[in-house]
């Protein structure tokens, strides 16, 4: 997106490497995306059906020359206006972050510029005031709830004092909302990853899927917090009956299986197993909105891509007087940019970088219970 006019300051150059992603963005220091890149690895862990951590890191070096040439050169910047330079520095495969930390700080150190080290939720959690279209990023409220579904969390999270304050209102107990997603997924012989292919394959049910598919919700207890591991067994165990009986003939697990291959009959499991997992968040912020005002929900993550959670969480913000920002499809799963604004907002509000932005750590916890 190259203007005539400068971009206004601070302008940061962010990277995300934290998984299987190379991704590169520049944000200006209005929340604008001037560039966001993505390179997917998928290609290189697809024969593996899952991310091989040795692979990422050696595709991670492979990828970025081309990734930050692009990234540089679509923001319509050169490296001497770069104000700021930002990495992932946790959690994630410990070799994937070390590439991207030292590449940030190779750069920032070269620059004279300061480096900051992100905690990859810190990205997520804002990622949802993004624009998409070059626009400048909505306000952040002073105190929001942010939903983190992915991969690698479910988490409910209040933030407060202008993000000043981060504290955990509710975890996964297990599984992550992606995971579980990845794995019933790849049980069905789905190539990786398997999350959006399972999504799309619910999409297809002509039935009336209802979260009571044979599926059951975790009892929360009074206590809020998410189970997926329960969902994922009956899941599993009942892929296993749809073999047994003769209607899905088992994965090969050397060669993915393509979505069209599969029986109408899957599409209606998906699609029960899909309105369960969706049923336990909304029943979750059902209860949360129940215990304490909640202005703004914020949903960001992988999995904050899945089709019908964002149906459901538009329908029930509807009736319940949440204000809701679900994230732009564009910065859903892991990228950049996210990096980026988290790294513009910490400097807004005067943060310097801190000592241990320096190390990578692949179990980082973000926010205090
Ligand atoms: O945020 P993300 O890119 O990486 C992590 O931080 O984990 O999230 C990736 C996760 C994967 O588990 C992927 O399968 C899941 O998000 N995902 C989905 C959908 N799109 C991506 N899960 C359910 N439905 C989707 N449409
Ligand atoms: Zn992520």
């Amino acid at each position: 997106m190259a203007t005539d006019a400068l971009p206004p300051p601070p302008v940061v150059l962010a990277i995300e490497s934290s998984c299987d992603d190379t991704a590169c963005a520049v944000v200006d220091g209005g929340g604008r995306v001037l560039a966001s890149v993505v390179s997917s690895q998928l290609a290189a862990h697809r024969p593996w059906g899952g991310v091989v951590p040795e692979i990422a890191s050696r595709e991670h070096l492979r990828n970025w020359p081309a990734v930050s040439t692009a990234a540089l050169a679509e923001a319509g910047i050169g490296l001497d206006q770069v104000d700021a330079v930002a990495a992932t520095r946790g959690p994630g495969l410990v070799g994937s972050l070390l590439v991207g930390l030292s590449l940030g700080r190779g750069i920032a150190h070269g620059l004279g510029r300061p480096f900051h080290g992100i905690h990859h939720l810190e990205g997520h959690l804002v990622s949802p005031f993004l624009a998409t279209d070059g626009a400048p990023a909505a306000a952040v409220p002073e105190r929001f709830v942010g939903l983190v579904v992915s991969g690698g969390h479910t988490s409910l999270l209040a933030v407060e004092e202008g993000g000043r304050s981060v504290r955990s209102l509710a975890e996964t107990r297990d599984d992550a909302m992606g995971e579980v997603f990845d794995k019933v997924g790849k049980r069905l012989g789905l190539a990786y990853p398997q999350g959006p292919l399972v999504d799309r394959l619910a999409e297809r049910a002509t039935g009336t899927a209802s979260a009571d598919g044979g599926f059951s919700l975790p009892p929360a207890e009074g206590e809020l917090f998410f189970s997926f591991s329960g969902l994922k067994s009956q899941a599993l165990r009942a892929i296993e009956r749809l073999e047994r009986d003769g209607v899905l003939t088992p994965p090969d697990p050397a060669a993915p299986r393509p979505l069209d291959e599969l029986p109408a009959a899957a599409a209606e499991f998906a699609a029960a197993f899909r309105a369960t997992a969706v049923a336990q968040v909304i029943d979750r912020l059902r209860r949360l909105v129940a215990e304490r005002p909640v202005e703004v929900l914020a949903v960001s993550g992988g999995a904050a891509a899945n089709r019908l959670l964002r149906r459901e969480l538009e329908s029930w913000a509807a009736t319940s007087g949440v204000t809701l920002r679900l994230v732009p499809l564009g910065y859903a799963g892991d990228n950049a940019a996210m990096i980026g604004w988290a790294t513009v907002l910490r400097l807004r509000r005067g943060e310097a970088p801190r000592a241990d932005d320096l190390e990578v750590q692949s179990r980082l916890p973000f926010a205090a219970a």
